[in-house]
């Protein structure tokens, strides 16, 4: 069969890749550790799922206005008011089926070919992909492991060009876990005031996963003149532990919220209306799951840090947030084992994947070869067994 250009365009998502390898070897018995996964380690706390179970009770089953029900974008209004100080109006909110799909019809709605969207890299792996499915061309800035792999405003102020419709920032970071200060994002908002014509992405999906008391900002907070042009995007897959629920949501100026609403309404319509009134749930009640999960996360990542520190030649900025690290493990690569020799963050991941049942995705995918990333949304057990296969698996290496 003959497949569309677009399609040829796109890679198959690599975490989503790496996942599938992990559960074909379990399939075979053997016992993987997966650093791979995206999602917390978490259910779906109890009342969010009774607020499901009623919904289907009620028989709130049916079709639902494509951009969300209102009793949900009154929940998010409120909850971006009390959590970011921005206020919105309802027709400035759309719905989604994850805040993936918020970032595909976002992209469809206001991207042509010809238009350049700046990527910093490292980069959650759908960005390029989906800017390209929507014929714009990613232009991919470097943020080097030195600047924490940050967007500074001179490597901003350099990729921006006659061309360039948007900018993409996501704070806390996949794959980094480093956020934004206010003042950086400062900074960059200084360049973005010189370019009018450029929109910005504020893609906040982990803003709840803050550790160690960190500061957490958006652009349109520290600079106020930019908030018609910045498009926030979140949801209730990574602080709720709602993944397979699939709700996301995007604020932003209304007529675009309403084209990207005329996408949605021919592709999927409304998000699932069950999962609509869960999401409810999560926003209006109690957070103390919210806060329970992220102790957690926090004594993970303590450990994960310290474990990463003993490892030779191994270098990582410390997350400040989500549930990922980063660590640049190129001090391995032209090394050998066997007849295996290890060029780059590919070969790493094949060797980890194939002799320690170790999961973990290759940066290449994430536009950082020199690492690799390594989720720790895992049990305590598992990843100490998870870093001693790690370390073990590296000092074969020679
Ligand atoms: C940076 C980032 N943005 C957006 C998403 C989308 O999440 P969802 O579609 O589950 O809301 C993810 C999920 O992995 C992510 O890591």
């Amino acid at each position: 069969m003959k497949l569309s250009q677009r399609v040829s365009q796109v890679q198959p998502s690599a975490t989503l890749a790496i996942n599938a390898k992990a559960k074909a070897l379990r399939a075979e018995g053997k016992q993987v550790i997966s650093f791979g996964v995206g999602e917390p380690d978490f259910d779906t706390p109890h009342h969010i799922g009774e607020m499901a179970v009623q919904a289907v009770r009620r028989g709130q089953t049916r079709y639902t206005a494509v951009q969300g029900i209102p009793e949900l974008k009154d929940a998010i209004l409120d909850t971006i008011r009390a959590d970011y100080g921005l206020d919105y109006l309802p027709e400035e909110v759309l719905v989604s089926c994850g805040g993936k799909h918020s970032l595909y019809n976002l992209f469809q709605a206001v991207l042509d070919p010809g238009d350049q969207v700046i990527i910093p890299a490292p980069y959650w792996v759908s960005y390029p992909d989906m800017v390209r499915l929507a014929g714009a061309e990613p232009v991919i800035v470097d943020c080097p492991e030195s600047a924490s792999f940050k967007l500074d405003p001179e490597s901003l102020r350099r990729a921006v060009t006659a061309r360039t419709r948007m900018l993409i920032l996501n704070s806390p970071s996949n794959p980094t876990g480093v956020h934004y200060k206010p003042e950086e994002l400062k900074a960059l908002a200084e360049v973005l005031l010189d370019h009018p014509e450029v929109i910005i992405v504020s893609d906040d999906i982990y803003y709840r996963m803050l550790y160690n008391g960190a500061q957490w900002a958006n652009i349109a907070m520290v600079e106020p003149r930019l908030k018609e042009r910045t498009f926030i995007v979140n949801g209730v897959s990574k602080t709720y532990a709602m993944t397979g629920w699939r709700i996301g949501y995007m604020l932003g100026d209304a007529e675009v919220i309403k084209a990207a609403g005329k996408i949605q309404s021919q592709s999927t319509s409304n998000p699932c209306s069950v999962a609509q009134w869960a999401a409810v749930a999560a926003l209006r009640g109690s957070q103390e799951s919210v806060q329970d999960m992220l102790e957690a996360f926090s004594q993970r990542r303590d450990y994960v840090m310290e474990r990463l520190g003993r490892l030779p030649g191994v270098t990582c900025p410390e997350p400040q947030g989500a549930f990922y690290v980063f660590p640049n493990v190129s001090a391995y690569y032209g090394k050998t084992v066997g007849s295996r020799s290890i060029g780059g963050s590919l070969d790493l991941a094949d060797y980890l994947m194939e002799e320690a049942h170790l999961a973990v995705v290759p940066g290449v995918a994430f536009g950082g070869d020199r690492c690799i990333r390594l989720s720790f949304a895992l049990s305590m057990a598992e990843l100490k067994e998870g870093f001693d296969r790690l370390e073990k698996a590296l000092g074969r290496l020679g």
